[in-house]
Protein backbone atom coordinates (compact mmCIF):
# COMPACT_ATOMS: atom_id res chain seq x y z
CA UNK A 1 0.00 0.00 0.00
CA UNK A 2 1.98 3.17 -1.56
CA UNK A 3 -0.62 5.34 0.73
CA UNK A 4 0.13 7.38 3.88
CA UNK A 5 -2.37 7.45 7.01
CA UNK A 6 -4.46 10.16 5.59
CA UNK A 7 -6.43 8.07 3.22
CA UNK A 8 -9.13 7.79 5.84
CA UNK A 9 -9.91 10.68 5.48
CA UNK A 10 -10.25 10.79 2.01
CA UNK A 11 -13.17 7.94 1.74
CA UNK A 12 -15.66 10.48 1.64
CA UNK A 13 -14.18 11.64 -1.64
CA UNK A 14 -13.38 8.04 -2.94
CA UNK A 15 -17.21 7.33 -1.44
CA UNK A 16 -18.64 9.84 -3.84
CA UNK A 17 -16.76 9.33 -6.75
CA UNK A 18 -18.58 5.56 -6.44
CA UNK A 19 -22.09 6.32 -5.04
CA UNK A 20 -25.30 7.79 -6.46
CA UNK A 21 -25.94 10.79 -4.84
CA UNK A 22 -28.90 10.43 -3.01
CA UNK A 23 -26.66 7.42 -0.89
CA UNK A 24 -23.77 8.98 -0.10
CA UNK A 25 -26.04 12.01 0.73
CA UNK A 26 -27.96 9.68 2.98
CA UNK A 27 -24.87 8.58 5.01
CA UNK A 28 -23.08 11.77 5.85
CA UNK A 29 -26.05 13.78 6.56
CA UNK A 30 -26.44 15.52 9.62
CA UNK A 31 -30.22 16.32 11.65
CA UNK A 32 -31.53 19.72 10.60
CA UNK A 33 -28.58 22.10 10.27
CA UNK A 34 -25.71 18.91 11.08
CA UNK A 35 -24.75 21.00 14.09
CA UNK A 36 -24.02 18.16 15.86
CA UNK A 37 -22.69 16.09 12.90
CA UNK A 38 -20.35 18.94 12.51
CA UNK A 39 -18.67 18.94 15.94
CA UNK A 40 -17.83 15.47 16.58
CA UNK A 41 -14.42 14.75 15.43
CA UNK A 42 -13.13 18.04 16.36
CA UNK A 43 -14.18 17.48 20.01
CA UNK A 44 -12.00 14.25 20.26
CA UNK A 45 -9.09 16.48 18.72
CA UNK A 46 -10.01 18.78 21.61
CA UNK A 47 -8.65 16.06 23.89
CA UNK A 48 -5.18 16.58 25.25
CA UNK A 49 -2.93 14.12 26.29
CA UNK A 50 0.04 13.48 29.13
CA UNK A 51 1.90 11.12 28.40
CA UNK A 52 3.84 8.78 29.98
CA UNK A 53 7.65 8.11 29.47
CA UNK A 54 10.28 5.70 30.41
CA UNK A 55 8.00 2.87 29.95
CA UNK A 56 8.38 -0.15 28.19
CA UNK A 57 6.45 -0.29 25.13
CA UNK A 58 7.76 -3.06 23.15
CA UNK A 59 5.00 -5.08 23.57
CA UNK A 60 1.40 -3.07 23.30
CA UNK A 61 -1.71 -4.92 23.52
CA UNK A 62 -4.98 -3.29 21.81
CA UNK A 63 -7.34 -6.15 23.21
CA UNK A 64 -10.61 -5.42 25.52
CA UNK A 65 -12.56 -7.38 27.52
CA UNK A 66 -16.37 -6.83 25.83
CA UNK A 67 -19.43 -8.04 28.04
CA UNK A 68 -16.89 -10.91 29.36
CA UNK A 69 -15.43 -11.80 25.88
CA UNK A 70 -11.74 -10.90 24.64
CA UNK A 71 -12.22 -8.41 21.52
CA UNK A 72 -8.58 -8.24 19.95
CA UNK A 73 -9.49 -4.28 19.00
CA UNK A 74 -10.99 -1.86 20.91
CA UNK A 75 -13.14 -0.36 18.41
CA UNK A 76 -16.27 -2.05 16.88
CA UNK A 77 -18.92 -1.73 13.89
CA UNK A 78 -21.71 0.84 15.30
CA UNK A 79 -25.18 -0.04 13.73
CA UNK A 80 -25.73 1.36 9.88
CA UNK A 81 -28.62 0.16 7.69
CA UNK A 82 -28.36 0.38 3.98
CA UNK A 83 -24.68 -1.40 3.64
CA UNK A 84 -25.87 -3.23 0.57
CA UNK A 85 -26.70 0.45 -0.93
CA UNK A 86 -22.98 0.91 -0.70
CA UNK A 87 -21.99 -2.19 -1.72
CA UNK A 88 -23.10 -5.88 -3.14
CA UNK A 89 -21.95 -7.35 -0.42
CA UNK A 90 -23.39 -5.48 2.19
CA UNK A 91 -23.49 -6.45 5.41
CA UNK A 92 -21.37 -9.78 4.89
CA UNK A 93 -18.62 -8.12 3.58
CA UNK A 94 -18.71 -5.75 6.48
CA UNK A 95 -19.04 -9.01 8.56
CA UNK A 96 -15.88 -10.89 7.14
CA UNK A 97 -13.62 -7.49 7.75
CA UNK A 98 -14.39 -6.69 11.55
CA UNK A 99 -14.01 -11.10 12.12
CA UNK A 100 -10.75 -10.75 10.51
CA UNK A 101 -9.82 -7.74 12.51
CA UNK A 102 -11.11 -9.07 15.77
CA UNK A 103 -13.61 -6.21 16.18
CA UNK A 104 -17.33 -6.86 17.51
CA UNK A 105 -20.40 -5.74 14.58
CA UNK A 106 -23.57 -4.35 15.79
CA UNK A 107 -26.14 -5.52 13.07
CA UNK A 108 -28.89 -3.00 12.62
CA UNK A 109 -31.89 -4.32 12.88
CA UNK A 110 -32.64 -2.59 9.28
CA UNK A 111 -30.25 -4.87 7.79
CA UNK A 112 -30.04 -5.70 4.39
CA UNK A 113 -28.80 -9.45 5.46
CA UNK A 114 -30.55 -12.09 7.56
CA UNK A 115 -29.05 -12.68 11.19
CA UNK A 116 -28.09 -16.41 10.23
CA UNK A 117 -25.60 -14.94 7.08
CA UNK A 118 -24.55 -12.79 9.06
CA UNK A 119 -23.96 -14.92 11.92
CA UNK A 120 -22.16 -17.74 9.04
CA UNK A 121 -19.28 -15.16 8.71
CA UNK A 122 -18.06 -16.62 11.81
CA UNK A 123 -18.54 -12.66 13.18
CA UNK A 124 -19.05 -12.01 16.86
CA UNK A 125 -22.10 -9.76 16.90
CA UNK A 126 -25.05 -7.81 18.66
CA UNK A 127 -28.52 -6.93 17.51
CA UNK A 128 -29.03 -3.34 17.63
CA UNK A 129 -32.88 -2.78 18.03
CA UNK A 130 -35.60 -0.13 17.76
CA UNK A 131 -38.76 -0.91 20.07
CA UNK A 132 -42.02 -0.66 18.66
CA UNK A 133 -44.48 0.72 20.19
CA UNK A 134 -46.29 -2.59 20.38
CA UNK A 135 -43.25 -4.65 21.97
CA UNK A 136 -44.56 -7.87 21.14
CA UNK A 137 -44.05 -7.09 17.19
CA UNK A 138 -40.49 -6.74 18.42
CA UNK A 139 -40.57 -10.86 19.82
CA UNK A 140 -39.81 -12.33 16.83
CA UNK A 141 -36.97 -10.24 15.78
CA UNK A 142 -35.56 -10.67 19.09
CA UNK A 143 -35.60 -14.26 18.95
CA UNK A 144 -34.36 -14.93 15.46
CA UNK A 145 -31.02 -12.92 16.98
CA UNK A 146 -30.91 -15.08 19.74
CA UNK A 147 -31.07 -18.27 17.72
CA UNK A 148 -28.78 -16.84 15.25
CA UNK A 149 -26.15 -16.35 17.78
CA UNK A 150 -26.22 -12.60 18.57
CA UNK A 151 -24.44 -12.06 21.80
CA UNK A 152 -26.31 -9.00 23.16
CA UNK A 153 -29.22 -6.78 22.08
CA UNK A 154 -28.33 -2.96 22.01
CA UNK A 155 -31.85 -0.31 22.26
CA UNK A 156 -31.47 2.65 20.49
CA UNK A 157 -32.81 4.83 22.89
CA UNK A 158 -32.31 8.68 21.06
CA UNK A 159 -34.79 7.65 17.92
CA UNK A 160 -38.45 8.29 19.85
CA UNK A 161 -38.96 9.36 16.41
CA UNK A 162 -36.38 9.99 13.16
CA UNK A 163 -35.56 13.47 13.17
CA UNK A 164 -35.74 15.96 9.84
CA UNK A 165 -32.52 15.73 7.73
CA UNK A 166 -32.59 18.01 4.50
CA UNK A 167 -31.41 15.24 1.50
CA UNK A 168 -29.37 17.91 -0.88
CA UNK A 169 -31.26 15.96 -3.88
CA UNK A 170 -33.62 12.93 -3.91
CA UNK A 171 -34.66 11.18 -1.21
CA UNK A 172 -32.52 7.75 -1.04
CA UNK A 173 -35.74 6.06 -0.06
CA UNK A 174 -36.77 6.66 -3.53
CA UNK A 175 -34.39 5.42 -5.35
CA UNK A 176 -32.96 3.00 -3.56
CA UNK A 177 -34.73 -0.75 -3.91
CA UNK A 178 -36.56 -1.51 -0.70
CA UNK A 179 -35.22 -5.20 -0.83
CA UNK A 180 -31.88 -4.03 0.44
CA UNK A 181 -32.86 -3.43 3.83
CA UNK A 182 -35.12 -4.80 6.26
CA UNK A 183 -34.22 -8.56 5.56
CA UNK A 184 -34.84 -9.65 9.21
CA UNK A 185 -38.60 -8.00 9.17
CA UNK A 186 -41.95 -10.28 7.94
CA UNK A 187 -43.75 -9.46 4.99
CA UNK A 188 -46.03 -5.96 5.86
CA UNK A 189 -44.85 -5.42 9.50
CA UNK A 190 -44.59 -2.05 9.07
CA UNK A 191 -48.72 -1.87 8.07
CA UNK A 192 -48.94 -3.50 11.57
CA UNK A 193 -50.63 -0.94 14.38
CA UNK A 194 -48.44 -0.57 16.86
CA UNK A 195 -45.23 -1.14 14.30
CA UNK A 196 -43.95 2.33 14.59
CA UNK A 197 -41.59 3.49 17.21
CA UNK A 198 -41.93 3.65 21.04
CA UNK A 199 -42.58 7.11 22.17
CA UNK A 200 -42.84 5.23 25.96
CA UNK A 201 -39.48 4.22 26.07
CA UNK A 202 -38.55 3.55 29.80
CA UNK A 203 -36.07 1.63 31.82
CA UNK A 204 -38.58 -1.28 32.17
CA UNK A 205 -37.63 -2.00 28.73
CA UNK A 206 -34.61 -3.09 29.64
CA UNK A 207 -35.36 -5.87 31.90
CA UNK A 208 -38.13 -6.81 29.84
CA UNK A 209 -35.56 -6.87 26.43
CA UNK A 210 -33.35 -9.26 29.11
CA UNK A 211 -35.70 -11.24 29.98
CA UNK A 212 -36.78 -12.05 26.71
CA UNK A 213 -33.72 -12.73 24.79
CA UNK A 214 -31.42 -13.89 28.06
CA UNK A 215 -28.79 -11.66 26.83
CA UNK A 216 -26.64 -8.56 28.50
CA UNK A 217 -28.85 -5.26 27.08
CA UNK A 218 -26.79 -2.21 25.77
CA UNK A 219 -28.37 1.10 25.67
CA UNK A 220 -27.20 3.29 23.09
CA UNK A 221 -27.85 6.95 22.71
CA UNK A 222 -27.12 8.09 26.41
CA UNK A 223 -25.36 11.58 26.87
CA UNK A 224 -26.00 12.44 30.57
CA UNK A 225 -24.52 10.90 33.97
CA UNK A 226 -28.34 10.59 35.32
CA UNK A 227 -29.76 8.22 32.06
CA UNK A 228 -26.79 6.86 32.56
CA UNK A 229 -27.56 5.65 36.27
CA UNK A 230 -31.07 4.97 35.42
CA UNK A 231 -29.94 2.70 32.47
CA UNK A 232 -27.76 1.05 35.03
CA UNK A 233 -29.95 0.65 37.78
CA UNK A 234 -32.65 -0.91 35.58
CA UNK A 235 -30.18 -3.18 34.74
CA UNK A 236 -28.02 -2.61 31.74
CA UNK A 237 -24.68 -3.91 31.01
CA UNK A 238 -23.35 -1.07 29.30
CA UNK A 239 -24.37 2.53 28.40
CA UNK A 240 -22.75 3.49 24.52
CA UNK A 241 -22.34 7.21 24.92
CA UNK A 242 -24.01 8.43 21.13
CA UNK A 243 -26.18 11.45 19.82
CA UNK A 244 -26.62 8.96 16.70
CA UNK A 245 -23.79 10.85 14.43
CA UNK A 246 -25.58 13.98 15.03
CA UNK A 247 -28.59 12.25 12.96
CA UNK A 248 -30.89 12.85 15.63
CA UNK A 249 -31.75 16.06 18.15
CA UNK A 250 -28.91 18.62 16.31
CA UNK A 251 -27.29 20.66 18.63
CA UNK A 252 -26.75 17.93 21.40
CA UNK A 253 -23.65 18.07 22.93
CA UNK A 254 -20.71 16.20 21.78
CA UNK A 255 -20.00 12.97 22.54
CA UNK A 256 -16.65 13.82 23.62
CA UNK A 257 -18.17 16.14 25.96
CA UNK A 258 -20.53 13.95 27.31
CA UNK A 259 -18.75 10.75 27.98
CA UNK A 260 -15.90 11.83 31.19
CA UNK A 261 -19.37 12.38 33.25
CA UNK A 262 -21.28 8.94 31.68
CA UNK A 263 -17.61 7.04 32.83
CA UNK A 264 -18.17 9.20 36.27
CA UNK A 265 -22.00 8.54 37.21
CA UNK A 266 -21.33 4.40 36.15
CA UNK A 267 -18.23 3.65 38.52
CA UNK A 268 -17.19 0.75 36.85
CA UNK A 269 -20.62 -0.99 37.27
CA UNK A 270 -21.45 -1.28 33.63
CA UNK A 271 -19.16 -0.54 30.19
CA UNK A 272 -19.28 2.26 28.68
CA UNK A 273 -19.04 2.95 25.14
CA UNK A 274 -18.93 5.99 22.69
CA UNK A 275 -19.27 6.96 18.71
CA UNK A 276 -19.76 9.58 16.81
CA UNK A 277 -16.73 11.20 14.44
CA UNK A 278 -14.29 8.99 15.23
CA UNK A 279 -11.97 8.75 12.17
CA UNK A 280 -8.02 7.49 13.55
CA UNK A 281 -6.09 6.17 16.00
CA UNK A 282 -5.76 9.11 17.86
CA UNK A 283 -9.45 9.76 18.11
CA UNK A 284 -9.71 6.36 19.57
CA UNK A 285 -6.86 6.68 22.30
CA UNK A 286 -9.01 9.98 23.11
CA UNK A 287 -11.92 7.90 23.77
CA UNK A 288 -10.15 4.87 25.50
CA UNK A 289 -8.42 8.25 28.01
CA UNK A 290 -11.89 9.76 28.60
CA UNK A 291 -13.32 6.14 29.64
CA UNK A 292 -14.59 4.15 26.73
CA UNK A 293 -14.20 0.56 27.00
CA UNK A 294 -14.77 0.75 23.38
CA UNK A 295 -15.13 2.68 20.52
CA UNK A 296 -17.91 2.41 17.62
CA UNK A 297 -17.90 3.58 14.32
CA UNK A 298 -20.20 4.46 12.00
CA UNK A 299 -19.49 6.66 8.87
CA UNK A 300 -15.69 5.32 9.01
CA UNK A 301 -16.75 1.30 7.98
CA UNK A 302 -19.92 2.55 6.15
CA UNK A 303 -17.88 5.04 3.50
CA UNK A 304 -14.54 2.07 3.32
CA UNK A 305 -17.39 -0.64 2.43
CA UNK A 306 -17.65 1.33 -1.06
CA UNK A 307 -14.98 -1.15 -1.91
CA UNK A 308 -16.37 -4.29 -0.05
CA UNK A 309 -14.70 -6.26 1.95
CA UNK A 310 -10.92 -5.38 1.06
CA UNK A 311 -12.18 -1.89 1.59
CA UNK A 312 -12.91 -2.26 5.21
CA UNK A 313 -10.27 -4.37 6.13
CA UNK A 314 -8.22 -2.06 4.93
CA UNK A 315 -9.97 0.61 7.51
CA UNK A 316 -9.44 -1.99 10.19
CA UNK A 317 -5.81 -2.17 9.64
CA UNK A 318 -5.06 1.33 9.25
CA UNK A 319 -6.77 2.21 12.64
CA UNK A 320 -4.59 -0.87 14.34
CA UNK A 321 -1.48 0.98 13.09
CA UNK A 322 -2.32 4.20 14.12
CA UNK A 323 -3.78 2.74 17.76
CA UNK A 324 -0.52 0.62 18.09
CA UNK A 325 1.88 3.93 17.25
CA UNK A 326 -0.65 6.23 19.66
CA UNK A 327 -0.47 3.59 23.00
CA UNK A 328 3.30 3.15 22.33
CA UNK A 329 3.63 7.26 22.50
CA UNK A 330 1.46 7.93 24.97
CA UNK A 331 3.71 5.10 27.39
CA UNK A 332 0.52 2.50 27.17
CA UNK A 333 0.68 -0.85 27.03
CA UNK A 334 -2.70 -1.38 27.44
CA UNK A 335 -6.04 0.09 26.96
CA UNK A 336 -6.27 0.54 31.03
CA UNK A 337 -2.77 2.59 30.87
CA UNK A 338 -4.64 5.11 28.62
CA UNK A 339 -7.00 6.24 31.59
CA UNK A 340 -4.63 8.46 33.38
CA UNK A 341 -3.28 10.48 30.31
CA UNK A 342 -6.39 13.02 29.87
CA UNK A 343 -5.98 13.78 34.18
CA UNK A 344 -2.98 12.51 35.15
C1 LIG B 1 -26.61 5.18 11.51
N1 LIG B 1 -26.79 4.94 12.88
C2 LIG B 1 -27.70 3.97 13.27
N2 LIG B 1 -27.87 3.71 14.59
C3 LIG B 1 -28.73 2.75 15.01
O1 LIG B 1 -28.84 2.55 16.21
N3 LIG B 1 -29.41 2.01 14.08
C4 LIG B 1 -29.30 2.21 12.74
O2 LIG B 1 -29.92 1.52 11.94
C5 LIG B 1 -28.44 3.25 12.31
N4 LIG B 1 -28.30 3.53 10.98
C6 LIG B 1 -27.38 4.47 10.57
C7 LIG B 1 -27.19 4.68 9.20
C8 LIG B 1 -26.23 5.59 8.77
C9 LIG B 1 -26.04 5.79 7.31
C10 LIG B 1 -25.42 6.27 9.72
C11 LIG B 1 -24.32 7.22 9.29
C12 LIG B 1 -25.62 6.06 11.06
C13 LIG B 1 -25.96 5.63 13.89
C14 LIG B 1 -24.66 4.85 14.14
O3 LIG B 1 -24.90 3.64 14.80
C15 LIG B 1 -23.66 5.65 15.00
O4 LIG B 1 -24.28 6.04 16.20
C16 LIG B 1 -23.08 6.88 14.31
O5 LIG B 1 -22.96 6.65 12.92
C17 LIG B 1 -21.71 7.22 14.89
O6 LIG B 1 -21.17 8.35 14.31
P1 LIG B 1 -20.09 8.30 13.11
O7 LIG B 1 -19.06 7.26 13.45
O8 LIG B 1 -20.87 7.93 11.88
O9 LIG B 1 -19.59 9.69 13.05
Amino acid sequence: MDRDGRWLATLEERAREVLPAPVLDYLVQGARESVTAAEATEAWHSVRFHPHVLKDVTAVDPSVTLLGRRSGVPWGVAPTTLQRAVHPDGELAMARAAAAAGAVMVVSSNAGASFADIAATGVRWWLQAYLPADRTLAEPMLDRAVVAGAEAVVITADTPVVSTRYAAGDSVWDTVDPTLVRANFDRGYDEQPGAEKALDLGPHDIGWVAGRTGLPVVVKGVLRPDDARRCVHAGAAAVWVSNHGGRQLDRSAATAHCLPGVHAAVEGSAEVYADGGVRSGLDILAALALGADAVFLGRLPLLALVDGETGVADMHRELLLQTVESLRLAGCRTVADTRTLVAP
